[in-house]
């Protein structure tokens, strides 16, 4: 046995890249807290710092001769760790957390899923923009609910499955997307991004996904047109305007524009109380097709769509039809009743929708309504001819696989698009998008599902989908491991 090493000794070695009784030099660079949290303890027992982080397993880790010896027991003051000590080490720990990027938000790479961009949105966007894009309706308990439902689909995965390789494309509205996944129609797309939609547009064009164009975009229609690239596919998104004359001239634009849907929502005839947008007055510039209808007094939301004309109802299914060759697709659809009658009229597609949770809280989630939807249409659409899009609380992989196991053709993305531009651009956009592409890989290749084809319904357990208080118990191992990505305070 080797005498204990003396703590003189030990207090020698307190220069960079010098560290006993554990000798871990060549290890720094591979500590995942930082070369800096050991040398802050350099020279000194670093017991205090070490052992409320790692149990002594982990020296096993070390090769065998990094251990030189046993301190002798006392020694001098100076081989003590000083609180200035721990603090340094805590410093350097934080920056292994959190490596700051120009401009004070985490590395793109660092963002792994799309909450991490919502918690970055937050820290990096102005009021008004927040306010408006986080905003649902009264108590905001439907914008919950639309994520929270999916946690009440189960996924029934079936193995022995050649999953050597997977294909996500698919089409919708009869244009090809690489994954079953379209950006959503949302208004003010310079709240995030001072260029606006025409960024979503190129980085759907990189991902190989279709846009939806709002009505309210910041950008004109000419210029989200003109983004466009040969080959790229777009929707328009509509609300009918009260002035039916300017309603069929921004239609024809769209039209000879490209645009090869038209969908057209019908989920606002009065805008939801968005409170938290409410308390903000509107300052940005108003999309074009307001023409100085703004009120700016009661948030972002009302100050734009005072011109939504609350008198469309199924009547008006004929002059829409007539007004373009564009499939008229419903958006906001929400019960079975109404999908019959979306059929009864002949549109193309609907989409089930509450609109983000931003209308009439206590709807009921966008997936749970699609359920009710798809059991419906079966009785009159034997064939499947009427697509069925759903929006709302998409969030994950699975999310999407759920959706089209139950019957969606496709998925809208609205918040994150928004969240991940406002935070990081188009690379940031493009990133969110492929996370969700990473996952959805995944979960098909674990489901047994090489193709998009091969999800079935009989894949997901909907059992408790429309239960909505089930008493299940809480994930407190998620909610307390799960750590938000925050951006440093600018
Ligand atoms: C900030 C924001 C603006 C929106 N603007 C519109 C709009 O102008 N027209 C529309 O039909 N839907 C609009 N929506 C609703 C979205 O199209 C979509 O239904 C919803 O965002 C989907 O939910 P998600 O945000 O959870 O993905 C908006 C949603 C948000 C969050």
């Amino acid at each position: 046995m080797k005498a204990p090493i003396k703590r003189d000794e030990v207090a020698k070695h307190k220069e960079k890249n010098d560290c006993w009784v554990y000798d871990v030099t060549h290890f720094l660079d591979e500590h995942p807290g930082g070369a800096g949290t050991i040398l802050a303890y350099a020279g000194k027992d670093a017991t205090a710092g070490f052992q409320p982080i790692h149990n002594t397993d982990v020296l096993d880790l070390l090769p065998e001769n990094c251990l030189l010896g046993q301190a002798e027991e006392g020694g001098k003051e100076e081989t003590k760790a000083k609180p200035e000590d721990h603090k340094t080490a805590q410093k350097e720990a934080d920056k292994q957390q959190l490596p700051e990027s120009p401009g004070g938000k985490p590395p793109l790479d660092q963002m792994l899923n799309l909450m991490d961009f919502e918690s970055v949105a937050r820290d990096v966007m102005k009021k008004e923009g927040w306010g408006y894009y986080s905003s649902g309706g009264d108590d905001e308990i439907t914008l919950r609910e639309n994520h929270l439902a999916f946690q009440r689909i189960w996924l029934r995965p079936r193995v022995m499955v050649d999953v050597s390789k997977i294909d996500m494309r698919t089409t919708m509205m009869g244009s090809e997307s690489s994954l079953p996944l379209y950006i959503t129609a949302t208004a003010l797309g310079r709240l995030a991004d001072p260029e606006g939609e025409v960024v979503l547009t190129r980085a759907a064009y990189s991902e190989g996904i279709i846009q939806m164009c709002p009505t309210l975009a910041s950008n004109s229609l000419e210029e989200m047109i003109k983004a466009r690239k040969p080959g790229q596919t777009q929707w328009y998104q509509l609300y009918v305007n009260k002035n039916r004359q300017l309603t069929e001239k921004i239609v024809k634009k769209a039209e000879d524009g490209g645009m090869k849907a038209l969908f057209v929502t019908v989920d606002a005839p009065a805008l939801g109380r968005r409170e938290k947008d409410m308390r903000n007055k509107f300052a940005a510039s108003a999309p074009d097709v307001q023409k100085g209808q703004v009120n700016r007094q009661q948030g972002t939301a009302r100050a734009i769509s005072t011109f939504i004309d609350p008198s469309l109802s199924w009547k008006d299914m004929q002059w829409l039809k007539t007004m373009t060759k564009m499939p008229i697709v419903l958006k906001g659809i929400q019960t079975g009743e109404d999908a019959l009658l979306a059929y009864k009229y002949g549109a193309k597609a609907i989409v089930v929708s509450n609109h983000g949770g931003r209308q009439l809280d206590t709807a009921r989630s966008g997936i749970e309504a699609l359920a009710e939807v798809v059991e419906a249409l079966k009785e009159v659409d034997r064939e499947g001819k009427m697509e069925i899009y759903v929006d709302g609380g998409i969030r994950r992989g699975s999310d999407i696989f759920k959706a089209i196991a139950l019957g969606a053709k496709g998925v809208g993305i609205g918040r994150p698009m928004l969240y991940s531009l406002a935070a990081y651009g188009q690379p940031g956009v493009e990133r969110a998008i492929q996370l969700l592409k990473d996952e959805l890989e995944m979960v098909m290749r674990l489901m047994g599902t090489p193709t998009i084809a091969d999800i079935k319904r009989e894949m997901i357990d909907t059992k408790s989908l429309s239960l909505h208080f089930v008493p299940a118990p809480r994930d407190h191992l998620t909610e307390s491991i799960y750590e938000p990505m925050r951006a440093a305070k600018l």
